[in-house]
């Protein structure tokens, strides 16, 4: 027998504030158009955080509706770990805040960091603490607040981002050991700092003492994408013995829809098995992968025994995909 992480409940929270495309149509200097996003990136909408709402709050609800979903209480749960860039403060993390939020005390609780990735690292940490025997259930959280460091200037960026949170209980379940199991069946995760550039955040703690707003060569992180999420998720599906052929669902990091419909023709895999999400979020980094599970489940394209594939990247550059039997 195998222990692997299963997941048991999935939750998410959008802010209320939607901002659709015509909003920055009609700021005349950003010299921008509906039509230009709509048809570069696939975004129509996005939800922005309120003034005072931050990611810890948002990703407290987000846990709060994937414990109910899975009937579960905090003094089940064993470890929170938050992925994102854009915590409340430079610390505490971001996880120990939920922590207080839902008001537990027990078991711990910490931040990953891997930009666009994060989500995929953090299910990856989490596998690894239910299999090494450390948790029994880990709550995974993506939460981003990426409207607070963006640069309303910059046409090129300033139209991609939203915000939000999306959460994954998952739970140590003795397995058969085959690749037919439920829950968490292989990883991938790579990165390569050369890529710093491409991709990053101008200000912060040790560097300017600042927050920084978000810069990004956007053409030259797309030409990047395509080739390593396919062939990350190629990896981890070959890890756990399975072939995209295998493959229910691809639920990608939800960036631009070209890059998802890109990977998906990569990996010889048609649009009707990807749950897409981008038209509505935007690009939430951290928060998009469990956005769109826990929404593709809502819809009821997920369903019990699928295998699903998701793979993100982002600033790092980082990247990564997780196989998992849902
Ligand atoms: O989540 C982390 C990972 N990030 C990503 O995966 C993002 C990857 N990159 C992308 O999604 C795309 O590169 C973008 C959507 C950011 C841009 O699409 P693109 O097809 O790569 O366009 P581009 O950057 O090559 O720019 C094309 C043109 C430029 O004008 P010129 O130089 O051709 O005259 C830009 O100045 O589009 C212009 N442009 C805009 N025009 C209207 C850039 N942003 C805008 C805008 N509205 N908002």
């Amino acid at each position: 027998m195998t222990r692997r992480a299963v997941v048991v409940g999935t939750g998410h929270y959008l802010p209320e504030r939607v901002v659709e495309n015509a909003e920055f149509e009609a700021m005349p200097e950003l010299e921008t158009s509906d039509e230009w996003i709509r048809t570069r990136s696939g975004i129509e909408r996005r939800h922005f955080a309120a003034e005072g709402e931050t990611t810890s709050d948002m990703a407290a609800k987000a846990a709060a509706r994937a414990l109910a979903d899975a009937g579960l209480t905090t003094s089940d749960v064993d470890a929170i770990i938050v992925a994102t860039s854009t915590p409340d403060l430079t610390f505490p993390s971001a996880a120990t805040m939920v922590q207080a939020k839902l008001g537990m005390t027990n078991g711990f609780a910490f931040d990953v960091q891997a930009v666009c990735a994060g989500f995929v690292y953090a299910l990856a940490n989490a596998s690894a603490l239910i299999a090494s025997g450390q948790a029994n259930r880990v709550m995974v959280i993506g939460a981003e607040t990426f409207s607070r460091i963006m640069d309303w200037t910059d046409r090129g960026t300033c139209v991609l981002f939203g915000d939000g949170a999306g959460a994954l209980l998952l739970e140590a379940q003795e397995q058969p050991g085959a690749n037919t199991d439920r829950g968490i069946l292989s990883t991938d995760l790579n990165s390569d700092g050369r890529y710093k550039d491409l991709l990053y955040v101008d200000g912060g703690v040790s560097a300017t003492q600042s927050t920084g707003h978000l810069r990004m060569q956007g053409n030259q992180v797309f030409r990047h994408a395509v080739e390593k999420l396919a062939s990350t998720a190629n990896t981890a599906l070959d890890r756990a013995g399975l072939s995209a052929a295998d493959v229910d669902w691809i639920v990608p990091h939800q960036a631009n829809i070209r890059i998802i419909q890109g990977t998906a023709k990569k990996m010889g895999l048609s649009m009707d098995n990807v749950v897409v999400t981008v038209q509505d979020h935007g690009n939430t980094s951290a928060a998009s992968i469990p956005l769109a599970l826990s929404v593709g489940k809502e819809r009821g394209q997920i369903k019990d025994g699928d295998l699903i594939v998701t793979e993100a990247i982002g600033g790092g550059l980082a990247w990564g995909a997780v196989v998992v039997r849902w």
